[in-house]
């Protein structure tokens, strides 16, 4: 391997340039040169590559987004975009490539190595925390912190004026953010789309809430949960049945996805940046480098790809019992 190739793809994630910047330097040591693909698997397909070297990468490691830019593209999905992606990366002598992004990311990485041999090694950058064989995800732990900051400062509000707020958070299919910044954020209920609540439950224990002396609430809603995805009008069903309140709500939104990304992001982003040449060199491909009981490991695409998302049911009971 003498050339390789680093992309983000899909949604942003806080802390993707400390990873680029970690790939590129990491080339850098061990004197591969290296590109980077602007746009995902978008400019993948039109040949948008640029040569990178270390002081390419400077001032990066603080910056949230990509600064390689970010697409999902429709004409990757298809064989014929995927043929057009391999041929402008063996026109420009590219030998191997990473990719940082999500499911979305390595399952077309794991297909382009299934029809045209490349290899390709992904570092799993998503705010969602939905890949199997990782403990964490790039961008997860600011994204944590910029709900749970932004929970504090409605709770301030709600507190006030005796209200319940429900706050809608990013995660796809997924519940981790939800789950996790609503126990940090001491949240009165989590809905998640991996343990279906029910409208009836969550007003029966709001109801059982208020009767022992909370004033306020806010609850957390994870925007695939099955009684969250139509949040206006959850709200409106529980002011009908829960006059005592004034129900609001909150959807957090991108601003989930933006920002300063934390220490914790910046140091993963390195160690797997360089765990992702590191593989490469050693001769891995078709494979997402990830973090398990703090160590860096490798996981088959196959296997990071597959099954649901799996959800940690220790916490739902400490959210439980903390919650009481
Ligand atoms: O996968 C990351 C994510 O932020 C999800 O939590 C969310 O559902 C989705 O991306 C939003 O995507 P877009 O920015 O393309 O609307």
């Amino acid at each position: 391997i003498k050339r390789i190739a680093v992309m983000t793809s899909g949604g942003d994630a806080p802390g993707m340039n400390a990873a680029i910047r970690a790939v590129v330097r990491s080339c850098a040591y061990h004197g591969l040169e290296c590109y980077g693909i602007f746009r995902g698997y978008e400019g993948m397909i039109e040949g948008d590559f640029e040569e990178l070297g270390p002081r390419s990468v400077k001032n990066i490691i603080n910056r949230g987004g990509t600064f390689l830019k970010s697409a999902r593209s429709k004409e990757f999905r298809t064989a014929e975009g995927r043929l057009k992606a391999y041929q402008e990366l063996t026109k420009a002598g590219i030998d191997a490539m990473v990719v940082i992004g999500g499911d979305g990311t390595f399952t077309g990485a794991h297909i382009l190595y299934k029809e045209h041999g490349f290899p390709i090694v992904g570092l799993p950058g998503t705010i969602d925390n939905d890949i199997n064989g990782t403990d964490y995800t790039i961008g997860y732990d600011t994204a944590l912190n910029t709900v749970v900051e932004a929970i504090d400062k409605i709770r301030d509000t709600a507190s006030s004026h005796n209200r319940l707020f429900l706050v809608e958070v990013m995660g796809r299919d997924a519940g981790d953010i939800a789950l996790n910044a609503g126990v940090g954020a001491g949240a009165e209920e989590i809905l998640i789309p991996e343990q279906d609540m029910g409208q009836d439950r969550l007003l029966e224990s709001l109801k059982r809430s208020k009767k022992s002396g909370k004033t306020s609430s806010i609850v957390v809603v994870a925007e695939g949960d099955q009684i969250g995805k139509n949040i206006l009008g959850l709200a409106d069903y529980i002011r009908e049945h829960l006059t005592e309140y004034e129900v609001k709500v909150t959807v957090l939104g991108h601003i989930q996805r933006g920002g300063t990304p934390s220490c914790y992001d910046r140091v993963l982003a390195s160690r797997l940046g360089v765990g992702a040449i590191d593989a490469l060199l050693a001769g891995e491909k078709d494979v997402m480098i990830g973090i398990s009981h703090n160590k860096v490991v490798t996981v088959p695409f196959k296997h990071a790809i597959e099954g649901e998302n799996e959800i940690d049911i220790e916490l739902i009971r400490v959210a439980d019992i903390t919650s009481v």
